[in-house]
């Protein structure tokens, strides 16, 4: 069955489109069909599949969108796991996407700043439909190596009990910087490589697939 895996976060810079790229590019890697939807004006995702060369071999569709993106857009699509990205604001557009994604993955990097943007991504989407199942990825890109991420981890889940917090996190690592004809997958970095297949693994796992 189709699903639909919606990243979002009011805040821009918490690796939303790094996120998206990652994980559609780590699913192909486990043989699914999968796309990425870009609604973000700014194009990160699109912007890497146009310039990726045509022989790629780490490739996948990227649909850029030009307005909306409603459940018919979705509908059209082929592959069966879709992952949208967005712009780091919460607009209209997003509650209809709310509404047609069976997942939202909030990526969240472990500051106190982070942690009030991703508590306004959270009261926004209960808003729009209480029963969204949520998914928290921490991704710590802070320079320097704590604890933060754990205690976040601890603070998030006694704070929504309803939300899954993965255990596998993402860390700060040059291997994750877009550009093109590069993902994880194609450097030589196995610690990312295989931090991104636990974190996909446990993802997989928890949507049933
Ligand atoms: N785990 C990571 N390690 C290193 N750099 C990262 C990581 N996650 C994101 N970045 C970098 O941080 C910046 C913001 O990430 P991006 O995915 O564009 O965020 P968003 O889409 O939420 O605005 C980019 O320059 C990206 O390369
Ligand atoms: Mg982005």
């Amino acid at each position: 069955m189709k699903k639909v895996l919606l990243i979002l976060n009011q805040k821009g810079g918490v690796g939303k489109s790094t996120l998206s790229i990652h994980l559609t590019r780590a699913f192909k890697e486990k043989n699914y069909k999968s796309a990425v939807i870009d609604t973000d004006m700014q194009g990160t995702c699109m912007l890497w599949s146009k310039q990726n060369d045509r022989n790629f071999t780490g490739s996948f569709v990227v649909y850029g969108v030009d307005g909306n993106v409603d459940k018919r857009d979705i509908n059209s699509i082929d592959e069966e796991l879709i992952v949208i990205d967005t712009p780091p604001r919460l607009n209209e557009n997003n509650k209809e996407l709310i509404e047609l994604s069976n997942y939202i993955i909030i990526p969240a990097a472990p500051t106190n700043f982070d942690l009030w943007a991703t508590d306004e991504t959270i009261k926004f989407i209960k808003n729009v439909k209480p029963s969204t199942k949520i998914i928290i990825v921490i991704n710590n890109i802070s320079q320097n190596r704590s604890n933060m991420e754990l205690d976040l981890k601890k603070l998030l889940e006694k704070q929504y009990t309803d939300i899954y917090v993965c255990d596998n996190m993402i860390y700060r690592r040059n291997a994750y910087i877009i550009e093109p004809n590069f993902t994880v997958f194609e450097r030589k970095n196995d610690k990312a490589k295989r931090e991104i297949i636990n974190l996909v693994n446990e993802i997989l796992d928890y949507i049933g697939e």
